[in-house]
């Protein structure tokens, strides 16, 4: 369970979010959704660890998020891939579970290196890869950390929309098999809904939350989803939170 109470975070010239309060339970995929700017990623940061709040707090089971880092139990995918130009893509993905200090599992690197359509390229360096395919292989070494919280920062950023929405209907129920928790921040409105058990929406300068929505919606998500009527409703109620005139803030 994450708690996020009262969190504010400044950096010398501007307030990137303000006031956020926040509950996930253990399980939960929340989907974080909101304009460039609008302090996504420092809320991301913040959850794991990252970036002190400069008020407020955070706790991830009662613990403070640097400790659930240390311990191995938070996974990052980050909006530029940030892999190790010298290892390979198997070695990426097997590489962050050694550091953290988890017993090798080759087999589960290479089932996943598949599962995201990569079973080609174990032994492809980073500079042979497109930057769809090493996000990919940055996916897949978060999956592999088998961490109880994962925190996503537009991992799909650098796809083309197919392969988008088939590895998202792949990582969402992997994730639930797993009963992973996962913070997934995007720009895409379908996606959010698609993904989420619930969406958040964040906007403004500085960031704070304009609405919470509850996605109930059919289990297991399929793509059938997308041309769904209750879903194409969500997705108007997402956008017209996203879009709502800007009321005046003190
Ligand atoms: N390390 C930093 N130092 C100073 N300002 C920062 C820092 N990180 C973020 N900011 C500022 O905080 C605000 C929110 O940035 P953040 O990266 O969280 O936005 P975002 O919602 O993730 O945007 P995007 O969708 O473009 O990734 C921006 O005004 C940004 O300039
Ligand atoms: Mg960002």
């Amino acid at each position: 369970m994450i708690r996020v109470e009262g969190l504010t975070v400044s950096f010398e010239t501007v307030t990137a979010v303000e006031g956020v309060d926040l509950e996930v339970g253990r399980g939960e995929f929340l989907t974080i959704v909101g304009p460039s700017g609008c302090g996504k990623t420092t809320l991301l940061h913040a959850v794991g660890g990252l970036q002190e709040p400069t008020e407020g707090r955070i706790r991830i089971d009662g613990e403070p998020p640097g400790r659930a880092r240390d311990a191995g139990r938070v996974g990052l995918v980050f909006q530029e891939h940030t892999l190790l130009p010298w290892k390979t893509a198997l070695g990426n993905v097997t590489f962050l579970r050694r550091i953290a200090g988890k017993p090798p599992d080759e087999p589960g690197a290479r089932r996943l290196l598949d599962a995201v359509g990569l079973s080609g390229f174990l032994e492809a360096y980073p500079r042979e890869l497109s930057g769809g395919m090493a996000q990919r292989v940055a996916i897949a070494r978060a999956l592999h950390l088998d961490a109880d919280l994962l925190l996503m920062d537009e991992p799909f950023g650098a796809l083309d929309e197919i392969t988008r929405d088939e590895l998202g209907v792949e990582l969402r129920d992997l994730l639930r098999e797993r009963e992973t928790t996962v913070l997934f921040v995007t720009h895409s409105v379908p996606e959010a809904v698609f993904l989420g058990d619930r969406c958040v929406v964040l906007r403004g300068t500085p960031g704070r939350i304009e609405g919470v929505f509850d996605l109930d919606l059919p289990e297991p998500r399929e793509p059938s989803l997308f041309t769904d009527r209750t879903f194409q409703e969500w997705v108007g109620e997402v956008r017209a939170a996203l879009y709502v005139e800007a009321s005046p803030r003190r």
